[in-house]
């Protein structure tokens, strides 16, 4: 029965994880970290899932993943066989800027940058110095942080995406961090990766109103010119984790799609 913990499982990309793993066998142990606990226990509840537990962790705040990752080794007897950092940032009040768009508005760049490298770079930083404790009581010791194929250059290239600045550019630091906390547990055996996963519509339930959505999904649909729409959730999940699962020696500490390879979109 292995133990995974998800860092931000609160909804969307997040919360799947949580639901697929705890279905795909009842004696998994399944940690999600929320920043609103009770709203994530009641989703847990209301899905049935008895196996999953929910402890509070804020990516924002590394006293609180290191509370959380003391309160998983409660519950797990002090191993985590799977670390899948999820939570993200989106730096929406700058999305559709492009980098000369922020001549006269530095500020705005300086304020959404130092929050989202803030959430997305140190906070999983901090969530994997916290559990990493755990992880090196393992046996299968797999770390995975979700990133973006919005860092790659030939996706930035042919998807002429010029926009989304922060965001991508807090998901290539993601990627650097990710293959520097490889080199340092290289030798304990600990497996790293950072996984794009796909285009997958989790928003419905979210904050992106649909207007910005959609100019911000405009260039997948000129870097694949077939794409046919989102991954469900459930499809995208399903996906990583397989990646997760098949990681191999020579792949640690990669930024890898969802298809473990950098075919980044669904059909190409
Ligand atoms: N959906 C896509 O097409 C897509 C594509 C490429 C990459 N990704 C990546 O996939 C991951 C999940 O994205 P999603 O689409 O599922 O987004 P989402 O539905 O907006 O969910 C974002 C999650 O991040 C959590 N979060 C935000 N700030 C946090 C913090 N400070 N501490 C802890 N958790 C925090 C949110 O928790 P709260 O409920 O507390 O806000 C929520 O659970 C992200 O890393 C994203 O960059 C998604």
């Amino acid at each position: 029965m292995p133990v995974y913990v998800i860092v931000g499982a609160s909804r969307g990309l997040g919360y799947q994880f949580l639901k697929t793993i705890s279905e795909q066998d009842p004696s998994n142990i399944v940690i999600g970290t929320a920043r609103t606990v009770e709203k994530a226990q009641e989703k847990v509840k209301n899905d049935g899932l008895k196996n999953v537990h929910i402890v509070h962790g804020d990516m924002d705040d590394h006293a609180s993943l290191t509370a959380a990752a003391k309160k998983t080794a409660e519950i797990s007897g002090g191993v985590v066989d799977y670390l899948i950092v999820n939570g993200a940032y989106f730096a929406i009040p700058a999305l559709l800027n492009a980098a000369d768009d922020y001549v006269g508005k530095e500020d705005l760049f300086l304020d959404e940058l130092r929050q989202i490298m803030h959430t997305n770079v140190a906070g999983t930083l901090f969530a994997f110095n916290a559990f990493m404790p755990l992880v090196l009581k393992s046996s299968i010791k797999r770390v995975a942080a979700i990133s973006s194929a919005a860092a790659d250059k030939n996706y930035i290239f042919e998807g002429e995406d010029k926009i989304s600045l922060h965001y991508a550019t807090s998901k290539a630091a993601l990627n650097t961090l990710v293959a520097k906390f490889a080199a340092r547990y290289k030798d304990d055996g600990v497996l790293f990766v950072s996984i794009s996963p796909g285009w997958v519509d989790t928003h419905a339930e979210d904050d992106i109103p649909k207007e910005l959505l959609d100019k911000v999904t405009e260039p997948l649909y000129r870097f694949d010119k077939g794409l046919k729409g989102p991954l469900t959730p459930v499809q995208s999940v399903e996906k990583c984790l397989k990646v997760i699962d098949g990681l191999k020696k020579e792949q640690n500490g990669e930024f890898l799609s969802q298809h473990g390879n950098k075919v980044w979109l669904v059909t190409k």
